[in-house]
């Protein structure tokens, strides 16, 4: 309930309510409330009750202010005493009472009762005691006081205490209050059709076109925000657990997680917001429904990058079976911690996916995919890089599995020297950081195909990798290339179909009967056999799990979706759908 007047403008005026004033009665509703025919008001008697349907109670969700004060007192001290008399001449340099409030504490914390103000060049200047009693101010700082024994000057041992007062403002608040809207904010769409789906997705479409399309290693502004618009829905349905939360537009802003999203949802990120393309549609789409069309519209966008390419790919459609009618959540405190955190691994994916979202292992595996899209950035999440080269990071492809199984990866411990930070960084022959950008993944992507040990039970961890002997992962190549040398495989073309022939970076794939060499092309040349072309056992050592025989939890399904696009979109679009109605029963069809 709001028991607070200027609370209850805010709430007004965001619920589309102008605030009107002020009542004081029994009969209306206690506290904030708004009047059927417009108008919001605050009745300061909190035990009002009114059943009129006329009134409705306009309650905060939690989800107001809060203030924290830290004061930090500094107190400076010097030799005792603090203050000191002196007869018959100056004070210390510096150390003149020259304010009045300064002397009346200084004249009652030596036993001089403060008395008055002068202001006589006869008198001391400053502050001054008269010897029988009292003390006293005398503003004509030209004062003059060496002839007079009665008085003598009170002087401060600079002992003053320096109080400064910090305010931190924390704005706890649901994105729905971040919102512009003329009118009243839906809080759940009551009807939609695929004229509206099709009016919002041109809406962000319209915004993302007016992105430059430039793209090189450190500035992609179309990947940067696509990929913020889609981290937003994902964040905002990972929250999901025993029916509470989903996908509700609620996410806790100010969780550590959640940095750099206020940019794209409402602050502008290269300009434009989420907030800019939902002001069109407030008043009778939710946003937790425009969050996810939103995610889906930038989704579709970014595979015409694809497309555009090789019109031979399959085209991405949320739209037919997207369902209306999530209701946004004005408070979600309870959000706070639940996001996995990737040092925790697959334990985390388990804990978040399927334990929570109820999402089988391949579906988690197909789920995590959007990270093709955008890139981790020091400054939000403490991680560093595209999860594929930045090109890739503007295209919603399946190249998220060919990064992750055609690439030779090493870990990187305490980025930025931070120990709690902790990632994988591209590390085989193709590593090109000025053209193709800083490549990472983190351990939650990495962890669905490779374990640290050969049996499976060490779950991949960068922090401790190169203590537990994992310090490069790669996989067989006919897993995923079709053209090893001197083998044909027909199945598995990953490398032909979506990677220019590469695997590791290299068109050369040397084959199973050289995998030391091939090691050395995945993990760099200090793994190249001796001359007699004979691998040591510590090279074996160093990669992580058998790579015969992976033992992630999704190998053979991330496997699939590097070989077969389409089969990646078919997984992902279930667990798209699955992730993004978690927590409804009754949504409804276009
Ligand atoms: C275990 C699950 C997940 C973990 C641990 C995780 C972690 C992260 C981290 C650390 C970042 C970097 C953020 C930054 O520095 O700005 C990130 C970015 C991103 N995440 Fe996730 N994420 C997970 C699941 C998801 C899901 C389910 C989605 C969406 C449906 C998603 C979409 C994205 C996108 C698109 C980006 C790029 C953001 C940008 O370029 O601004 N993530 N994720």
């Amino acid at each position: 309930m709001i028991i607070n007047i200027s609370q209850c403008e805010v709430a007004g005026e965001a619920t589309g309510y102008s605030f009107e004033g002020t009542v004081s009665k029994s009969t209306r509703p206690a506290g904030c409330f708004v009047e059927r025919s417009g108008g919001s008001y605050f009745n300061s008697d909190l035990t009002g009750s009114s059943t009129s349907s006329k009134y409705s109670a306009l309650c905060s969700a939690d989800a107001w202010v809060t203030t924290t004060t830290t004061t930090t007192t500094t107190t400076t001290t010097t030799t005792t005493p603090l203050y000191y008399t002196v007869s018959m001449s100056n004070c210390a340099d510096g150390s003149m009472i020259i304010d009045v409030t300064q002397c009346e504490v200084a004249g009652e914390a030596i036993g001089y009762s403060y008395w008055e103000t002068v202001s006589s060049t006869n008198r001391p200047a400053g502050c001054y005691v008269e010897k029988d009693g009292g003390s006293w101010f005398n503003s004509d700082l030209t004062g003059s006081w060496t002839t007079n024994a009665k008085y003598s000057a009170l002087c401060s041992a600079h002992a003053w205490t320096t109080t400064t007062t910090t305010t931190t403002t924390t704005y706890w608040q649901s994105p729905y209050f971040w919102m512009r809207c003329e009118g009243k904010q839906a809080l759940t769409t009551e009807s939609m059709t695929f004229e509206d789906y099709d009016s919002i997705f041109n809406k962000v479409e319209s915004l993302y076109q007016t992105l430059p399309d430039t793209c090189n290693a450190t500035y992609c502004p179309q990947a940067d925000w696509a990929g913020c618009v889609l981290r937003m829905a994902g964040h905002d349905f990972m929250d999901y657990a025993d029916g509470e939360g989903g996908s509700d537009a609620c996410i806790y802003m100010d969780d550590i997680d959640n940095l750099g999203l206020a940019e794209c949802l409402h602050e502008g990120e290269f300009g434009i917001s989420m907030a800019d393309a939902f002001v069109d549609f407030c008043t009778t789409i939710s946003l937790a429904d425009f969050v996810v069309v939103a995610a889906e519209a930038v989704m579709n966008i970014s595979r015409q990058h694809v497309l555009n390419e090789d019109p031979s790919r399959a085209g991405v459609d949320f739209r037919s079976s997207f369902k209306y009618g999530r209701t946004t959540a004005l408070s979600c405190s309870w959000a706070h911690g639940r996001l996995p955190n990737p040092e925790d691994s697959c334990s985390a994916v388990n804990t978040t996916f399927v334990q929570r979202m109820g999402l089988s292992w391949g579906q988690s595996a197909a789920l995590m995919g959007v990270h093709t899209l955008g890139r981790a950035k020091p400054e939000n999440s403490g991680y560093d890089g595209w999860w594929s080269d930045v090109e890739n990071s503007r295209k919603f492809n399946n190249d998220y599995y060919v990064s992750v199984l055609l690439k030779g990866w090493g870990p990187e411990a305490s980025i930025g020297g931070n120990p709690g930070k902790n990632q994988w960084k591209r590390i085989d022959r193709g590593v090109n950081e000025t053209h193709l950008g800083k490549e990472m993944m983190l351990n939650t992507d990495m962890c669905f195909v490779y374990t640290m040990d050969n049996e499976g039970l060490v779950e991949l961890d960068a922090a401790t990798a190169v203590e537990n002997n994992c310090s490069c992962t790669w996989y067989m190549a006919v897993k995923v290339s079709g053209n090893v040398s001197g083998v044909n495989f027909t199945e598995n073309k990953a490398a032909e179909l979506y990677n220019n022939n590469e695997f590791c970076g290299s068109t050369y794939i040397p084959g199973p009967d050289a995998f030391g060499l091939q090691r050395a092309i995945c993990c760099g040349d200090e793994f190249l056999p001796s001359e007699d072309g004979k691998v040591s056992d510590e090279f074996t050592a160093a990669d992580c799990g058998l790579i015969v025989d992976l033992k992630g939890p999704a190998v053979s399904q991330m496997t699939t979706f590097a070989n077969d696009e389409d089969a990646w979109l078919s997984v992902f679009s279930t667990a798209w759908r699955i992730a993004t109605t978690n927590g409804y029963e009754s949504l409804k069809r276009l």
